[in-house]
């Protein structure tokens, strides 16, 4: 019987229905287990030496290389959005083998930490990526022996310079993204020597080999022939990057990442699990890129897959997460 006539016999009318719960948006806002909030966000900018207006980036549209004044007004306005940080990148004007720009006092990644610094005080979190791909000539992120090989003790002394560097411009929290062995270690000790025990270590910890770097290749003028797998990880290696969390909290990171984010939710989910401190996740140039275009061929909504792919993020575990569509996110938030 009941009042489902039609039904076939046996199966009875559903008595638990988890559709009740969706019922009014009201109900659905209250029973949501994922938040997605402004302070989880972190915006990257890129800020480039030698220009006087914002450069657009082909492959990433509505993303630009930053003047120095208009990256004080990004970070005034990401400040004002209530977003958790910005991730500072620097595209220096000059190259060379040991990437010398990255620990120049007046090298331009460390003249934009004081900037910005100077223009947000601590409204939002300052942080800079520590590498040197961005400053040496053949692209590498860390200096090469004679043979060529990325040397990987060789480039943790240069690490360790940068990060005295980056805490004398001023930065909260440094980022080392170059997937040295020990290079956690050094910079902690680096900071710490300097007197600089309040500098915060965000660790790129299970960061892959992956082609969804590419638009930011880009963006940062990156020189690289060839590819990052001697230091980068296979994407077929999850135990991997557990193991590589664990180790840079033992070595001292305040906080690890995942990343790229979206091809690896499973990863950033067994290192939320596997780590008690807070997890962040990177979601990529090539993840952006592929969205916006998209969007721009009215193949998809643009605005929600931005949330859907954020709220993706944070439910695999991600407690932070750095994004160039954060504003924009933090405006669709406030709207509604
Ligand atoms: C290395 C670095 C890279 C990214 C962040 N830090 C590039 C790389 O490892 O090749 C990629 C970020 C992105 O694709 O959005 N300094």
């Amino acid at each position: 019987g009941g009042a489902a006539g039609g039904l076939p016999e046996g199966a009875g009318v559903p008595r638990v229905r988890p559709r009740r719960l969706r019922t009014t948006p009201a109900l659905r806002r209250m029973v949501a287990e994922t938040s997605l909030e402004a302070r989880q966000l972190v915006l990257p900018v890129f800020v480039r030496e030698g220009i006087s207006e914002p450069v657009p980036i082909d492959s990433m549209p509505g993303v630009v290389q930053h003047s120095r004044d208009s990256l004080r007004r990004a970070a005034a306005e990401a400040a004002e959005l209530g977003l958790g940080g910005l991730m500072l990148f620097g595209v220096p004007e000059h190259k060379d083998a040991v990437g010398s720009g990255a620990t120049d006092p007046d090298g331009v990644l460390n003249r934009a930490i004081t900037d910005v610094v100077g223009e947000v005080g601590e409204s939002l979190t300052v942080m800079s990526d520590l590498c040197l791909d961005e400053f040496t000539d053949h692209g590498h992120c860390g200096v090469l022996t004679p043979d060529g090989r990325v040397d990987n003790d060789a480039t943790l002394v240069r690490y360790a310079e940068m990060a005295r560097a980056h805490a004398a411009a001023g930065v909260d929290m440094v980022g080392p993204s170059g997937m040295m062995d020990g290079q956690v270690a050094v910079v902690r000790a680096a900071l710490d020597g300097a007197g600089h025990t309040d500098v915060s270590v965000l660790a790129y910890s299970a960061k892959y080999a992956s082609a969804f770097f590419g638009p930011f290749r880009e963006a940062v003028g990156s020189t690289l022939q060839g590819d990052r797998r001697t230091y980068q990880q296979d994407p077929g290696n999850a135990v991997e990057g557990v193991r590589e969390a664990r180790l840079d909290v033992a070595e001292g990171a305040d906080l690890v990442m995942v990343k790229p984010a979206l091809g690896y939710l499973d990863v950033l989910r067994r290192v939320r699990d596997a780590v008690e401190v807070p997890v962040a996740a990177y979601n990529v140039s090539g993840e952006y890129a592929m969205v916006e275009a998209a969007a721009e061929r009215g193949w998809i909504d643009r605005e929600a897959a931005i949330l859907e792919t954020l709220t993706s993020i944070r439910r695999a575990g991600a407690d932070v997460v750095l994004t160039y569509w954060a504003a924009k996110a933090a405006r669709l938030l406030t709207r509604g």
